[in-house]
């Protein structure tokens, strides 16, 4: 078995990324959390971009625990915002996870865009950092929609309540989890790292 640490502590996104290998068929990889090698500092996300954050994350956890390792960065970027809240999703309304917070200051701000400018798209980049291997791996995955007035559904996280993807009237928080990840901007772009990790299995 090669191990892979997937350098998150978000048991959804570790049973994700198992249940993709495991419709893949790909057999020989175990991945592992943050909570299951020893713990080390975690830097803060201070990147420009998604990609810049999932590298930094990825080549730390490569470095410090010798491991194959993958990280992502996601969020939400609004066209009438010229792509914010972007890489600021998680804090936007200055305290780092608080969904609540950020989904209502992100509908206050909107309020006065009308129907037809509030597309919007989650995006995700992930990396994969193999020790001793010349090259990283990013990948990108991004899924598109629009942005409803009045939060709706209990499913998923974050902004979920307020995205419609296109060709849907459910928002992704009335989604049932599986149809999500088949077609999210995660799931985009942990099945792009598929074939990569392939590789890695041998
Ligand atoms: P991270 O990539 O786990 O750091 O997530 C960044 C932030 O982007 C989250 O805190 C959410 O606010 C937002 N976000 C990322 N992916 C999703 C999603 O699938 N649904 C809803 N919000 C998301």
């Amino acid at each position: 078995m090669t191990k892979v640490l997937l350098a998150t502590r978000n048991a959804g996104k570790l049973a994700e990324l198992r249940r993709m290998l495991e419709a893949a068929g790909l057999r020989g990889i175990e991945i592992l959390g943050l909570a299951e090698v020893p713990a080390f500092p975690e830097a803060p996300e201070t990147g420009a971009t998604f990609a810049e954050n999932a590298v930094a994350k990825a080549r730390d956890a490569a470095a410090t625990t010798g491991l194959p390792s993958i990280a992502d960065d996601s969020g939400l970027t609004v066209d009438a915002l010229s792509g914010m809240p972007g890489v600021f999703s998680a804090r936007w309304s200055g305290r780092h996870g608080d969904d609540v917070s950020n989904l209502e200051l992100l509908l206050a701000q909107l309020h006065d865009v009308p129907d037809a400018r509030r597309s919007a798209a989650f995006v995700c980049a992930a990396a994969l950092v193999v020790p001793g291997a010349t090259e990283e791996i990013v990948v990108h995955g991004e899924w598109r929609g629009r942005l409803v007035r009045a939060p709706r559904g209990t499913n998923g996280f974050g902004y979920d309540p307020i995205f419609v993807p296109e060709g849907d009237e459910r928002t992704s928080a009335e989604l049932p989890p599986a149809e999500k990840d088949a077609v999210s901007h995660r799931g985009r772009a942990l099945r792009a790292l598929l074939p990569h990790l392939k590789a890695l299995a041998g």
